[in-house]
């Protein structure tokens, strides 16, 4: 019998997690205080996040422990399984290998609680008894509910308009594990309601949802923000999807050629490449892709630009490739990527050559979803067929080329949650969306004025 799967014993889970911070290339660019123009200390994130968050998030040091009580809960869903695609591949006629590393197997569905649990567990230790959130597609959400379920934290989401219409089964999650959840924008804040008089039917977007976070977090007692992507202590979390996909692909004697993650605001991506990456940077040839939708280009039509992480901006600026704040993506059925911005870590590292970005069509990744389906069983979510298309795209160049690639993706969340989508996509409801150029340099106005990223 073949082998379909590479298993790590919980003992085998990996006790650091890997920070990229000390190895970039090129550096970093630091964010800026929007006031002053100057770059922010920790005391200005203060108000936002727990003390010992923002020193991770600004970590010199390579390696990072892992606490104890974060192993325990990781140890929930955790080492997750490595699989190799078999059925796929003879279905596509490739010679190519396919392996995936399934972050779908946690209880909220997707990668995301491999953040939200030591997110929860810092937030804890430092004395906060309630945690405001957005979240775009449910997905962080949910995670985040489940976290704050584990620690006994109140948790508050703030879930973009459209996802909460489209995703009702999502809201229901997050209240079994006690958390509330409103549809954003929302009468509870100011930023909320100040979209609302505009526009009374907003669809809302994550840059809405996170300004209503913040808002809430900084206005309410003993409560602190928490983000699903694009911060640094996030990419370090989730460090632990390719820290175990390394130890796995070891165990078989294989190394892959290509390493491809979806990218909303990068997370699921960087934790499984950020590992590699650190190989690349010492001469390892490994090809690095991420994937995003063509309706919300970020990485591929976003420049490098210092932008605010949300709407009402109230960020301090972070050095991002970005559509621009005030941008709202088309309601693409794949909520968790339509986010205006993307992690600085990833940006710089797309900047420095290390990662290869790639645009994808709506159409295109259903049908990749829906062909990984039929053959390999799980239903992906709608963002993860975005690294599914990507795949199918490889695979079938392997078998134009005669070459026998080793293909390691992030299976990063089923669809369970997500068939109304398919269903639309099946009734031939869905469309490739495509921004024109004068969308994306309008959008772009909005930061004529801010501090450039230097060229280096
Ligand atoms: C299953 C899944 N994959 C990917 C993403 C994209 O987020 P990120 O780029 O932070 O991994 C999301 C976001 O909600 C998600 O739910």
């Amino acid at each position: 019998m073949l082998q379909k799967k590479v298993l790590l014993t919980e003992d085998e889970m990996p006790r650091q997690w890997y920070n990229i911070l000390p190895d970039m290339p090129n550096g970093m660019l630091p964010p800026l205080h929007p006031g002053t123009g100057q770059p922010v200390g920790p005391d200005d994130l203060a108000p936002i996040f727990p003390m010992n968050l923002i020193e991770q998030e600004v970590s010199p040091q390579r390696w990072i422990d892992i606490p104890e009580p974060v192993l325990e809960k990781y140890a929930y869903y955790r080492p997750s399984p490595l699989g190799r695609a078999y059925s796929l591949e003879q279905f596509l006629q490739t010679p190519a290998k396919i392996y995936f590393k399934n972050e779908g197997v946690s209880p909220a569905g997707s990668h995301k609680p491999n953040t939200a649990i030591p997110q929860a567990y810092y937030n804890k230790i430092f004395g906060t008894k309630r945690i405001a959130t957005e979240t775009g597609a449910g997905q962080w959400g949910s995670a985040m509910s489940f976290a704050g379920a584990l620690f006994d934290l109140e948790v508050k989401v703030y879930m973009v308009r459209i996802s909460f219409d489209q995703k009702p089964y999502r809201r229901l999650m997050m209240n079994t594990w006690g958390a509330t959840c409103v549809p954003s924008p929302s009468p509870d804040t100011n930023a909320g309601r100040k979209i609302l008089e505009q526009n009374p039917d907003s669809p809302g977007s994550l840059g809405i949802a996170i300004s209503e976070a913040v808002e809430d977090a900084v206005t309410t007692p003993d409560s602190k923000y928490a983000l699903g992507s694009v911060l640094n202590h996030v990419m370090l979390h989730q460090t632990i999807i390719g820290l175990e996909a390394q130890k796995q692909m070891e165990k078989i004697g294989e190394y892959p050629d290509i390493v491809i993650g979806c990218a909303g605001g990068g997370s699921n991506f960087a934790g499984l490449a950020l590992p590699y990456i650190l190989d690349k940077i010492h001469g390892k040839q490994v090809q690095v892709i991420a994937v995003e939708p063509a309706s919300c280009p970020t990485m591929t039509r976003g420049p490098f630009v210092y932008d605010f992480g949300d709407t009402a901006q109230t960020t301090p600026l972070m050095p991002m490739h970005s559509l621009g704040h005030a941008f709202i993506p088309a309601p693409i059925h794949a909520g968790g990527l339509r986010y205006h911005g993307m992690a600085p870590i990833v940006s710089q590292l797309i900047m420095d050559k290390m990662i290869e970005p790639r645009a994808v069509f709506q159409l295109e990744t259903f049908a990749a979803g829906v062909a990984w389906a039929r053959t390999e069983g799980f239903i992906p979510a709608p963002e993860t067929n975005h690294a599914l298309a990507a795949v199918i795209q490889e695979a079938k160049k392997c078998k134009e080329e005669g070459k026998a690639k080793t293909i390691l993706v992030n299976w990063s969340g089923h669809g369970l949650v997500d068939l109304m989508a398919y269903n639309a996509y099946f009734e031939g409801k869905l469309f490739d969306y495509e921004m024109p150029d004068d969308e994306i340099q309008q959008a772009l106005m909005a930061l004529e004025n801010f501090p450039k990223c230097p060229v280096r």
